[in-house]
């Protein structure tokens, strides 16, 4: 073992000091790995980069499914007339949008991210919507949500907890903003169950999906990094043990599209 590897040299030791996490935590960002507390700020560049683009690009990538998928998704909500509903990582609020439609005039959407940019497109969305005025914005992180304890009836979240750094951490802020009996909603992306499909989908990803990133939304990186990171998040069973471990019940999972999509509910425990 040589000294190089036993001593710290002088600039990691001082971040060290500065910040012992940052140094000794490490969290995914695609296939890489970068230090636990700068992957929020990997992750506000990535999309601060495709903002202009996210809509159109999920479109074009998806050919229209994932409006399909975020329909689903909220309708195995059973949104109630006069519900509160946050949409955690809610981005270009798609499917704050769609809620909108299902609580009523006295229900109200919050949709909370912590892109400004993102969000602003999705005001542009609130703007054309019927339903627009149910809707708000409010910028903050999914680990640290700015809300009491037992505000929301549901509390969702679409493609959006891959990118949250600590995610245990996002679902404990998403049950303790739920009142009891609340509904959680997951949308996100996972593993084709069949193996021709998924060859297909990985040749897909990887081989197609980061050139149209590089000739539409002039970003290559960021559409490596989509596929990459939804390799390396928990397949169904596992996010299921996660979330009854963090204190949901009655979890259950359905695939959609042979498993490119898998949405998650669980149900915030009565007292
Ligand atoms: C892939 S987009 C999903 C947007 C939208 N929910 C949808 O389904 O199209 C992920 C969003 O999560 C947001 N995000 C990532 N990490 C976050 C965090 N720690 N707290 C709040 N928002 C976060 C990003 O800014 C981005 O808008």
């Amino acid at each position: 073992m040589t000294t190089k590897q036993v001593w710290l040299e002088e600039k990691k030791r001082e971040k060290v000091l500065k910040n012992p996490k940052s140094v000794q935590k490490k969290a995914f960002f695609g296939y890489n790995t970068v230090a636990e507390d700068e992957k929020t700020q990997h992750v506000l560049h990535h999309f601060n980069s495709v903002a202009r683009w996210y809509d159109f690009m999920n479109t074009l990538l998806s050919f229209g499914i994932h409006y399909l998928w975020k329909k689903t998704a909220v309708n195995m909500m059973h949104l109630k007339s006069g519900d509160l509903v946050i949409d955690v990582c809610g981005g270009t609020a798609d499917l704050a949008v769609l809620a909108a439609r299902k609580i009523g005039p006295e229900g109200r959407v919050v949709v909370y991210d912590i892109n400004k940019a993102m969000m602003d497109y999705g005001r542009k969305k609130r703007s054309v919507s019927n339903f627009g005025k149910r809707i708000s914005f409010l910028l903050g992180n999914a680990e640290n949500i700015t809300f009491s304890d037992n505000t929301f009836d549901a509390a969702m979240i679409g493609f959006g907890i891959r990118n949250v750094t600590r995610m245990e951490r996002g679902f404990e802020e998403m049950h303790r903003v739920l009142k009891p009996g609340g509904t959680l909603m997951c949308l996100e992306f996972s593993k084709p169950v069949s193996p021709v499909f998924r060859w297909l989908y990985d040749f897909y990803s990887f081989s197609i999906m980061p050139y149209l990133g590089q000739l539409i939304a002039g970003s290559k990186k960021a559409y490596t990094h989509l596929p990459e990171s939804i390799r390396t998040f928990p397949l169904p069973d596992k996010l299921s043990e996660s979330l009854r471990k963090i204190g949901f019940c009655n979890v259950t999972y359905r695939r959609l599209t042979n498993g490119i999509a898998v949405v998650h509910l669980g149900v915030k425990k009565q007292m």
